[in-house]
């Protein structure tokens, strides 16, 4: 191809338009959304009625997407199983889906519906995208026909993939990831082959996306980071909350200063399977965030980000996360210590019995040291400190080093690690830390009401997890949540 000298001046322009317009911030939003069921997701539908669940699901999403846009928006994240919910079977769930064609061709399904017809969904999210000049991330089923030149194709002649989509400011199909980790129960859809790497770049930072389970693994989400250098990683997810370590602002936020990202998480929002939390999350702590016991109501956070986190003059120090707990002596010999499980996993746990001290609890290789002070010793509640250092084999098998200071639900020390989400005893301060054998670390401080306590704790370059001046309510856990991903099975 010959290029004209006009196209040359053009590119130029564009160029330099692009880089005088490049933004230091920009406003992110999250909108965590309470689905609108179907009555029955055992019977198949026809598609005409999945449609008609969808457009009352797109209807509520459409608000929020407008409502953002007026803060000033430039991204918007919905939940994963957000436009039509959860429990399908395979049959079931065909109905909803569209065949969502690879970003690459270059398709504004608002302006041209008709390209990859009938796409009646992303016609609708393209066009709430376009009209509100905002992007869209949502989460919709994708359906891809193969056949037996295949030999892994299914019976039913089709692949159905759990799928996050983003549309740009214009409508533009500009990403769509095939969720890689599913959760044991999503039997209604397909894993894809291979992990897929997705990410886009925008006037505000590069943008990397995958869902729910995926967070736990290292395909793809720690390649996004680490390799790819994603500023900013956009999270749908339906998380149930797992307290005491795996509620979803608690762990989220924690991946996101682990890992030095931003991280928009939209979760959905039912009571009865305790799905709430979604949050907007910096390197350096949590800039909003949402918890909700009240209602059954949805929830927008729309709050303002670094673009490019890593540049920042307040991104978090590098981390040696065994350099402090590897140059001390343990405190205290492991004499009184028990076992006590925390879902599913065997920890090794040593009482807390008085109201300040310095205690060691170790299991295999790993061991984790606390210093603390309460402010006072409630007689009606039992702390702990816990390790664990092993693989855990249920709902996933992956390999973790924990150290965790928890709050037990009762006296009685059986009850050390069940869920609890209430606390009376707070503290002075406290430093944990471990001898860890992974240096993927995600630091977790949970308050009384499953709360976060932004600002109010430190990671020093040596790998201390302190508090040096109280945190604001009581605690329930402060955690040093390590991920050993070598060590997973292939
Ligand atoms: C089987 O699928 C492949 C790719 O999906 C396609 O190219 C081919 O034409 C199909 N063959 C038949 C017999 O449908
Ligand atoms: C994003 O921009 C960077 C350089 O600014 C470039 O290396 C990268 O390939 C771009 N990525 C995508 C997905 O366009
Ligand atoms: C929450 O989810 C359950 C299980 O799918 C469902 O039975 C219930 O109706 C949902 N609650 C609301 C308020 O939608
Ligand atoms: C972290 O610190 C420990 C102990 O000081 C040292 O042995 C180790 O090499 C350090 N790790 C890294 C990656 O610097
Ligand atoms: C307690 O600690 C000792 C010494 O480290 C160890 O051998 C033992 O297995 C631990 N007990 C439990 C229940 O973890
Ligand atoms: C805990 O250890 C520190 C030094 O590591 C010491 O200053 C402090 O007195 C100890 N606290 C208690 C209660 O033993
Ligand atoms: C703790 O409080 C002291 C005195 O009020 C203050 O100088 C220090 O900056 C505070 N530290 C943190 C981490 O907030």
């Amino acid at each position: 191809m010959v290029y004209s000298q006009p196209h040359v001046y053009a590119t130029i322009f564009a160029l330099s338009v692009l880089k005088a317009c490049a933004l230091d911030s920009y406003i992110a939003a999250v909108y965590e959304h309470s689905v609108i069921l179907s009555e029955d997701t055992k019977i198949p539908v026809s598609p005409e009625d999945a449609l008609m669940l969808m457009n009352k699901n797109m209807d509520v999403l459409k608000g929020a997407i407008k409502a953002a846009a007026l803060q000033g928006a430039r991204i918007i994240v919905t939940p994963e199983d957000g436009i039509y919910g959860w429990v399908f079977t395979r049959e079931t769930i065909y109905p909803y889906l569209e065949d969502i064609p690879d970003p690459q061709v270059n398709w504004i399904p608002c302006t041209d519906p008709d390209r990859f017809a009938p796409a009646p969904v992303q016609e609708r999210l393209s066009c709430m995208a376009r009209s509100n000049a905002i992007y869209v991330v949502a989460n919709i089923g994708d359906k891809k026909p193969c056949n037996s030149s295949d030999p892994k194709c299914p019976s039913d002649g089709h692949y159905q993939y759990n799928t996050d989509v983003v549309f740009d400011s214009e409508g533009k199909l500009v990403a769509r990831y095939h969720k890689y980790n599913l959760f044991v129960t999503e039997t209604q859809f397909d894993y894809p082959k291979e992990p897929e790497f997705v990410t886009f770049n925008t006037s505000f930072g590069k943008f990397g996306i995958f869902t729910c389970a995926d967070i736990l693994f290292h395909d793809p989400a720690v390649v996004l980071v680490s390799k790819l250098q994603v500023d900013t990683v956009l999270f749908p997810t339906a998380w149930v909350n797992t307290l005491p370590l795996l509620s979803a602002s608690q762990f989220h936020s924690a991946w996101a200063m682990g890992m030095g990202i931003n991280f928009l998480s939209a979760n959905t929002r039912n009571s009865s399977l305790d799905m709430t939390g979604s949050g907007i999350y910096a390197p350096n702590g949590p800039r909003a965030f949402h918890y909700n016991t009240e209602t059954e109501n949805g929830h927008l956070l729309v709050v303002e980000l670094s673009s490019h986190p890593r540049l920042s003059p307040t991104y978090p120090i590098a981390v040696n996360w065994s350099s402090y707990a590897t140059s001390i002596k343990r405190f205290s010999p492991d004499d009184r210590n028990f076992s006590g499980v925390i879902y599913f996993d065997k920890f090794t746990f040593t009482e807390l019995t008085k109201p300040e001290g310095n205690r060691t609890v170790c299991q295999k290789d790993l061991c984790c040291h606390l210093s603390y002070r309460m402010v006072e010793k409630q007689e009606d509640e039992v702390y702990v400190l816990g390790a664990f250092d092993g693989l855990h084999v249920v709902e996933g098998e992956y390999y973790l080093q924990i150290c965790t200071l928890l709050k037990c639900k009762s006296t009685n020390l059986k009850t050390c690690g069940q869920p609890v989400a209430t606390a009376h005893t707070s503290f002075d301060t406290f430093s944990l830390s471990g001898t860890f054998g992974t240096s993927y670390i995600f630091p977790e401080v949970l308050l009384t009401g499953v709360q976060l306590a932004p600002g109010e704790f430190q990671v020093l370059s040596d790998g201390r997890l302190i508090s040096q001046n109280g945190t604001s309510k009581p605690i329930l856990t402060v955690t040093l949540f390590g991920r050993w991903y070598e060590k997973d099975p292939p």
